[in-house]
Parts: structure tokens; C-alpha cells; sequence
């Protein structure tokens, strides 16, 4: 059987997504007040080894990976480009081989998504993407538990992004394809996301619009979601954020959704920037579900991977 990579959300397919958010469920509502680190019942993953190949910062996806794998019953170790051999030069290539004989699944945080997919061309084991430069496809995962679990249908869903078309966007996109939910995004001229995302989310079914006009973007929405302005790697540029004022999440702009609408921001928050206080500390703020909820996700990513869940 090939080897299951979850690259991107494709990678994975809106069936076995589906599955994925009924599993991070069920698992979440039998283990709940559980102590984080008690093994769920049927320990799917028992002996069990994750290797985690961190070239960016992270808390999240550090943290919910490692207790996922603990909740399925396995481990996980870490290995970051300061004090590996990846930081002294040595291949992606000979990098996956030689994890692919230690460990039972890898998961890479790097810039550019050619990484990720040279180390899936050469490891054995499932690769998982937790972020590059391209996409974030976990993070969206985490996202549409967040919002079925707010009571949100996602076929016909409208979602609204507003500042920067990132990895983050990017993999929202791709989601958006696959749910036939539509996309309004808010974004300043020069800032927008890659054209092949766009096209992925339409050819799927999705309603997708770019407007320069935060308003536009926000009016009736049942989701409102954003991000840093400036993502890891790249520079504090004046302009840039100068561009990207007119798009802050704040009171006004969140009146011009839904009523019921909920506000979603992957994490770390740029409070003052990208979203008032106002928002982020307000009613309409799910923000830290969706990061509790990023261990839930993974957790039936990493089945999947394993081919213990889905197709
Ligand atoms: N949202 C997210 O991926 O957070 P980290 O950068 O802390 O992993
Ligand atoms: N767009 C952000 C997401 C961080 C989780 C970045 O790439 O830095």
C-alpha cells in the first residue's frame, strides 16, 4: 500500500476528512476531563514513534503533536535545525532514510514546501506537513472541527479572511473546495493568495471573491478568520502593514457578519494589528477551542496516516 503523506489537505480527500472531524470528536467526548496525558482506551497508536523536524518556531504544533501521540499511545521526539545535522548541511534525502528506519511517521515544519515533499519522495513513513511557506493543511483541520463544533454546516458555508493571502489562506482554500464552502477575501492589492489556490477552491465548487474592501468581505459572513501579517520568515516591511490596517477584525467589521458569526485566528495573535482586543477577548472569539483543538485534529491525521482511519 503507498504511503500515506498528508502534504496537503488533497493529500487526504474530502471523505477522509469527514471522517477525520467525526473521529477528533468521538475521541474528544470520551476523553473529556481526562488528564491530557492518560492514553485513550484503545491506544491505536501503542509503540508508536513520531518525529517531529522543526526549521520554524512553534508552540501548537509542537505541543499537540507530542500530546497526540502520548493520547494514542505512542511518542514523539523532537529534532530542530540548531542542533541536528539538518543545520550542518546534511540532505533531506539521507534525513528521511535514516528516520525512516527509527520512527513510524515524520512530521516537518520548514520555508519551502519543496522540503516537505523531497523528504516525503524519499521516506518510507508518512510525512506530515505542520506548516511551510505554501500551506498549513493541520491548522485547517483544526479549523473545520472548530466549526462544526460551533454548530457551523460547511457546505454553503460563508467564510470571510481578511489581511494576508498565506500558507494559512492557502490551505482554507483547498478546504474550501473540498466542503463547497465560499470564500470572501479581504485583501489589500499586492497581498493576494497564490492563483492556484483560488482555482483549486473554484473547480471544487466554491464561490470564491477577492475584494480590497474589508466591509465587502465581512457582510453576512458565519465565519470571520485571520492571521499575523507578517509570517515567519518574512521581513516587518512599513508598507506592507501600512496596506494591511484597513483590514484589522475589529467591532465594526464583526457587526457586519452574522450574529452568530465566530471569529478564528490560528495562533500567535498580533493583538492591535491584525485583530482588536475587543474581538479577540470577545463573545464572538473561539480562538483558543481552535488551538485546544489542533491535539483533536492531529490526532486523526495521524490515524489516517497509519491507515487506521479512512480511505
Ligand atoms: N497555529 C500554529 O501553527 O501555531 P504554532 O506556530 O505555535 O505551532
Ligand atoms: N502564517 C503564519 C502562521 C503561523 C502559525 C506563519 O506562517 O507564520
Amino acid at each position: 500500500m503507498a504511503v500515506k503523506h498528508f502534504l496537503d489537505l488533497s493529500d487526504a480527500g474530502g471523505d477522509a476528512i469527514a471522517a477525520m472531524l467525526a473521529d477528533a470528536q468521538d475521541r474528544k467526548a470520551a476523553r473529556k476531563d481526562w488528564p491530557k496525558g492518560r492514553v485513550d482506551a484503545d491506544a491505536p497508536l501503542s509503540g508508536h514513534v513520531l518525529a517531529m523536524i522543526f526549521e520554524k518556531n512553534s508552540t501548537r504544533t509542537r505541543a499537540s503533536f507530542d500530546i497526540a501521540m502520548r493520547q494514542l499511545g505512542g511518542s514523539a521526539l523532537i529534532l530542530d535545525s540548531g542542533t541536528s545535522q539538518l543545520g550542518r548541511g546534511e540532505s533531506i534525502a539521507d534525513t528521511a532514510r535514516v528516520l525512516s528506519r527509527m520512527v513510524d511517521a515524520i512530521m516537518i515544519r520548514t520555508d519551502d514546501h519543496a522540503k516537505a515533499e523531497e523528504l516525503a519522495h524519499h521516506a518510507s513513513v508518512p510525512v506530515i506537513n505542520g506548516l511551510t511557506d505554501r500551506s498549513h493543511p493541520c491548522q485547517i483541520v483544526a479549523d473545520l472541527l472548530t466549526m462544526v463544533e460551533h454548530g457551523k454546516a460547511l457546505p454553503g458555508l460563508e467564510l470571510a479572511w481578511l489581511g494576508d493571502g498565506n500558507n494559512v489562506l492557502h490551505s482554507i482554500l483547498e478546504a474550501a473546495g473540498l466542503f463547497k464552502f465560499n470564500v470572501r477575501v479581504g485583501v489589500p492589492q499586492g497581498y493576494e493568495p497564490e492563483s492556484e489556490f483560488v482555482e483549486m477552491a473554484r473547480r471544487g465548487g466554491s464561490t470564491v471573491t477577492l475584494t480590497q474592501d474589508a466591509g465587502e468581505a465581512a457582510r453576512g459572513a458565519d465565519i470571520i478568520v485571520t492571521d499575523t501579517w507578517v509570517s515567519m520568515g518574512q521581513q516587518h516591511a512599513h508598507n506592507k502593514l501600512a496596506a494591511m490596517a484597513p483590514f484589522q477584525v475589529g467591532a465594526s467589521l464583526m457587526e457586519q457578519a452574522k450574529p452568530d458569526a465566530k471569529f478564528l485566528h490560528c495562533l500567535p495573535a498580533h493583538v492591535g494589528d491584525e485583530v482588536t482586543e475587543a474581538v479577540f477577548e470577545g463573545p464572538q472569539s473561539v480562538v483558543f477551542d481552535e488551538a485546544e483543538n489542533r491535539i483533536h485534529a492531529q490526532k486523526s491525521i495521524l490515524l489516517w496516516c497509519h491507515g487506521l482511519l479512512g480511505t
